[in-house]
């Protein structure tokens, strides 16, 4: 669906990070899943030519909430964007995640956890780690038991999440949830016991143009060989589908 839709709300809830909420209609709000994402057209004038992609963080009845940071033109530009207003979107894009059964341990990284408060209405989350640079950075998920980590020990212990793993419970975890960047999804993945990498799936990041699978701009490396599309074979991916020797690594 690509259609016009008004911004209901928009909330600056951290230095530089903003709420979003966005009417889009209920047929859209009932068809996005947990993992799936939009691309935004933060302009209406020529520039960027280009949407942006963003997680699907919530949804609501007749509604969808993203979360955002500015990091260059294109969200700095969606910031500005005022309530009342309306804004052209694409979606809902890609795969989400397996909704399997059991107990779920999340794993976010800085804006990686943007996606999970939709994530922890449908699964049963035992426990969920967050990292980031500093407490500014750390989203809070509601309703959730967690532990954070902060590289400045500004808030939690001082470290990397994956510092954080001696805390996992691991006999109550059945599924594993990861999403932040790649070299934090790439540590973590390492260090897991390994009969875990295959119930674990990835929220993958790339650069994307179109978002539905026709530039080919949002490769990623596939295992055994090959490349798979961000936005369409994902951008939730099994951990073991990839090639994590190649991926994130600029040739
Ligand atoms: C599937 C998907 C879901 C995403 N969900 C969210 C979300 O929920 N919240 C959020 O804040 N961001 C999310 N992102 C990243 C977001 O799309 C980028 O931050 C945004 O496009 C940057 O646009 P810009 O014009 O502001 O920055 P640009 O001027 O294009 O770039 C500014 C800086 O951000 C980096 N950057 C830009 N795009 C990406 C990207 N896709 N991945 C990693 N680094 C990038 C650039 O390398 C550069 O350093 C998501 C990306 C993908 C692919
Ligand atoms: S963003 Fe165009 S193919 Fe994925």
């Amino acid at each position: 669906m690509d259609r016009e839709v008004i911004v209901t709300s928009k909330e600056e809830f951290l230095p530089g990070i903003f709420r979003m909420c966005l009417e889009t209609g209920k047929d859209f709000s009932e068809q996005s899943e947990p993992g799936q994402f939009i691309q935004v057209e933060v302009s209406p004038g020529p520039f960027p030519v280009t949407r942006r992609p963003f997680t699907i963080s919530r949804t609501y009845s007749s509604s969808i909430e993203i979360v955002f940071e500015t990091v260059g033109r294109g969200t700095v530009l969606l910031s500005e964007v005022e309530t009342g207003s309306t804004v052209r979107v694409l979606g809902p894009l890609g795969s989400g995640y397996e909704l399997n059964s059991g107990g779920w341990l999340l794993v976010g990284g800085g804006l990686g956890a943007a996606g999970f408060p939709g994530l922890v209405s449908f699964v049963d989350c035992r426990l969920l780690l967050l990292g980031a640079s500093t407490k500014d950075k750390l989203l809070p998920v509601p309703g959730v038991s967690f532990l954070s980590i902060t590289e400045d020990g500004s808030s939690g212990r001082k470290g990397l999440v994956t510092d954080l793993l001696e805390s996992v419970p691991w006999d109550s975890v059945s599924n594993i949830a990861v999403c932040g960047p790649v070299a934090m999804m790439k540590a973590f993945i390492q260090r897991i016991p390994g009969e875990f990498t295959s119930s674990t799936q990835i929220s993958a990041e790339a650069r994307m143009g179109c978002g539905w699978g026709a530039c080919e701009g949002c490769s990623i490396p596939k295992a055994g060989g090959g490349y798979l599309k961000c936005c369409t074979d994902g951008p939730v991916f099994p951990a073991d589908s990839i090639d994590w020797e190649r991926y994130g690594v600029v040739s």
